[in-house]
């Protein structure tokens, strides 16, 4: 399976001066699967690539549906991400995945509570609906990581509307004097994260419509919808833009066709 790093640059004039060329990675998707034989293409790209941190925009791991599961079942992303750690500085914002893992309670021998700590003594910065700035002390650039009730995530017809109220309820307010990201995990309320205050997105969670057609685009979406509107790629919204991956692994159905795994590569720049 082919691999790609994806550069972006990511221009605004909220973006300070000396933030300027600060390059962030993002990993979204890979639902402990294994880019290269233990992640190994994963992390030498990450390592020839050097940002300067690691966005995660969730679904690192596969929860496994009520069946009983041990750590074996996460351990290609829970390797990865202590590696990472160890490098970069990393923030991770939940997927659909993550909160139904937390939510699993019984039985488990390996808990999401566990995995949090584990990651957390390494380093990791978890994103549930709380903020952090980006840069050590500099201006800096905002990030905040939004996790959704499960219902958003509803397969089928009817997908529930969200507001930009409802996610300040969630995740408090923007920041409007800073350059806000949001970590969202699925591209579905571009709208409502507009609306709240995002200035970037960042998405995964379609895995680009699983198979890609040429001309079209992605196929299907993880809401069981034919031809996404947010399948990959850059989308805009007057200033406000989202940038989605197609992900890094699968699930479920074990497929990408002519969708080749994606790891993004932002470049931030100040606009003058
Ligand atoms: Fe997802």
């Amino acid at each position: 399976m082919g691999f790609k790093v994806v550069p972006y640059i990511v221009e605004s004039e909220k973006i300070p001066e000396n933030m300027d060329g600060y390059r962030m990675a993002v990993l979204a998707d890979l639902h402990d699967c294994a880019v290269g034989k233990e992640n190994q293409r994963l992390l030498s790209a990450l390592r020839q690539e050097q940002p300067d941190g690691l966005l995660v925009a969730g679904d690192m791991i596969t929860e496994h549906m009520g069946r009983l599961s041990s750590w074996l079942a996460y351990r290609q992303a829970r390797a990865l991400l202590l590696e990472l750690a160890q490098d970069f500085p990393v923030y991770y914002a939940m997927g659909n995945h993550e909160t139904r893992w937390k939510k699993e309670r019984d039985g488990h021998t390996y808990t999401f509570e566990r995995y949090r700590r584990e990651l957390e003594a390494a380093g990791v910065v978890f994103l549930d609906n709380l903020s952090a700035v980006l840069g050590n002390g500099r201006q800096g650039i905002r990030v905040t990581g939004l996790e959704l009730p499960l219902l958003y995530y509803r397969k089928g017809l009817r997908i529930p509307k969200l507001t930009g109220a409802a996610i300040r309820k969630l995740a408090g307010p923007a920041d409007e004097e800073h350059f806000q990201i949001l970590l969202a995990h699925t591209p579905q309320f571009f709208q409502a994260y507009a609306d709240w205050g995002a200035d970037l997105v960042l998405a995964g969670h379609f895995h680009g419509g699983l198979i890609r057609l040429p001309l079209v685009g992605g196929l299907v979406s993880t809401y069981y919808r034919p031809f996404p509107r947010y399948d990959r790629g850059r989308f805009q919204k007057g200033e406000r833009q989202m940038i989605v991956s197609a992900g890094l692994g699968t699930h479920t159905i074990p497929l990408r066709l002519n969708n080749p795994p994606e790891l993004l590569m932002l470049t931030f720049r100040h606009r003058g």
